[in-house]
């Protein structure tokens, strides 16, 4: 097993480049703020030291400036469409790789060897069972419970399985609680599903790789084999791929701000996977079929959604369209576009999800043509094939953003893990602008 002490050691790496000075007009006085500098992207104002020395906070709602950590993990170029892991390119990935290897990547920071790779596997191969109690656990809840309240409950629980992931200070706690999560993850989501269509939960194999193992515990049975159709299963691992990791996104950085509180990390993981389900993140790609049914089934004009979707005074926005980082095309939504569309020829016109999927590619074309969208850099995200994709593999709706959690546990646990070998790390907590009412004099009851 890779020895985490080496990523305990990797230290800080910006360097200081330039210094801004911030002036108070009223009265002269002033900081000089560092520049730091990291491999790539913006510079970046150390505010540090600003409420120290001046009482100033900064103020950014949204996050819009805010650099909240330095990282070696994930890079993105929204304005050039670049998305790398580790430094590699998300194409070259998405090309060569699989998704086993780009989990020891973004965990361990560099390509396995075949026996590194081999091993890793072993290991998450050894930790895919759950604790057979958790099978009573799914018991607890409704039929019909949406599977990503399932998957906030049951990877917070599996924390009371294991206390000594508590032991957040040690490299090797930290590894096995990874490795343990990245291993149940598929197990839980499947166990999600098979639960909510009343199927007998089905045991991890070991013979079977991660992915092909996924598919066969969603869908198979005690009492047949389960044969995965092989474009199924390169599009679910190529979908894992490209969800890996998306640096200081929403849950990630929920992932950090509660792993900051040295919780443990099936704790994190858990507040991650709750944010990660709104509809303005991961949810999207749920969000996306649903839309989709609903003009179908609405029978009107693609034109009458567009146009609400202009309108400012109507909250609906078209699903799967626009980026918070990406202003130019989503390059993962380029690749997974044409995985989309490869699937779509295999299944043939007759499937019986085409009318849906003729409306989502008749959308995809008028939006990518439309003054509106093309002005505000909107073009289709991810999660508007990746929601494609799924339906058209045959997969419920409320599993869409289980399968994004499924993927993007390693990026949660790969910035989880640096952060927490980071010497300086300590709690995370931000400050607020404060527009109360100032001061008030308590009136008893009987007086108000
Ligand atoms: N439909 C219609 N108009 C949109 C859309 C959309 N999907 N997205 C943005 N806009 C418009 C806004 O109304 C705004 O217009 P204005 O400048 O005239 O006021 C402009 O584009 C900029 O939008 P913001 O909301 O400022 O962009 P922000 O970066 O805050 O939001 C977000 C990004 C949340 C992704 C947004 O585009 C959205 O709601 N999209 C739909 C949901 C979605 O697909 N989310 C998935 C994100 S990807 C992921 O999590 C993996």
């Amino acid at each position: 097993m890779t020895d985490l002490t080496s990523m305990a050691s990797q230290k800080l790496a910006s360097r200081e480049s330039d210094s801004v000075t911030l002036i108070e007009k009223a009265t002269g006085r002033h900081i000089v703020l560092p520049v730091l500098e990291g491999t790539a992207g913006a510079k970046t104002i150390d505010v540090r030291n600003l409420y120290r020395e001046l009482g100033y906070f900064t103020f950014d709602p949204g996050f819009m400036s805010t650099a909240s950590c330095e990282s070696k993990i994930t890079f993105i170029d929204g304005g050039k469409g670049l998305l790398k892991y580790r430094g590699y390119p998300i194409e070259q990935l998405a090309l060569h790789s699989t998704y086993p290897e780009v989990c020891y990547l973004l965990l361990y920071g560099d390509l396995p060897t075949a026996e590194q790779l081999d091993s890793f596997n072993g290991s998450i191969k050894n930790h895919a069972l759950l604790n057979e109690a958790m099978r009573v656990f799914y018991r607890g809840f409704r039929h019909d419970a949406h599977a990503m309240a399932i998957m906030v409950a049951a990877v917070g629980a599996l924390a009371s399985f294991y206390p000594e992931a508590l032991n957040v200070h040690d490299p090797r706690d930290r590894e096995i609680s990874a490795h343990r999560l990245i291993a149940k993850m598929p197990t839980l989501a499947a166990w999600s599903y098979t639960y909510s269509v009343g199927r007998p939960f089905v045991y991890p194999r070991n013979d079977l790789d991660y992915t092909a193992n996924f598919l066969h515990m969603m869908y198979g049975r005690p009492d047949k084999d389960f044969i995965a159709n092989e474009t199924f299963v390169r599009a679910m691992d190529l979908i894992l791929i490209l969800h890996a990791d998306h640096e200081q996104n929403a849950s990630t950085s929920t992932v950090r701000l509660t792993g900051s509180s040295l919780a443990s990390p099936f704790a994190a993981l858990s507040a991650g996977i709750g944010t990660l389900w709104g509809p303005a993140h991961g949810g999207a790609n749920e969000s996306v079929i649903r839309m989709l049914e609903d003009i179908l089934a609405s029978g009107r004009d693609l034109r009458h959604y567009i146009n609400r979707a202009k309108d400012k005074n109507d909250r609906f926005r078209l699903m799967g369209f626009g980026h918070r980082v990406y202003k130019n095309y989503d390059p993962r939504a380029k690749i997974i576009r044409e995985m989309c569309h490869k699937i779509l020829a295999e299944l043939g016109a007759d499937n019986p999800n085409q009318p849906l999927l003729d409306v989502a590619m008749e959308l995809e074309r008028i939006v990518l043509e439309d003054d509106y969208f093309v002005q505000r850099k909107l073009y289709p995200n991810v999660d508007y094939y990746s929601g494609i994709i799924f339906r058209a593999m045959g997969i419920p709706a409320n599993m869409f953003t289980v399968i994004f959690a499924l993927a993007r546990t390693v990026g949660w646990l790969a910035h989880w893990m640096e952060m927490m070998s980071e010497p300086q790390s300590r709690i995370s907590r931000p400050r607020q602008l404060y527009t109360g009412v100032e001061h008030r004099e308590y009136v008893s009851i009987d007086k108000r």
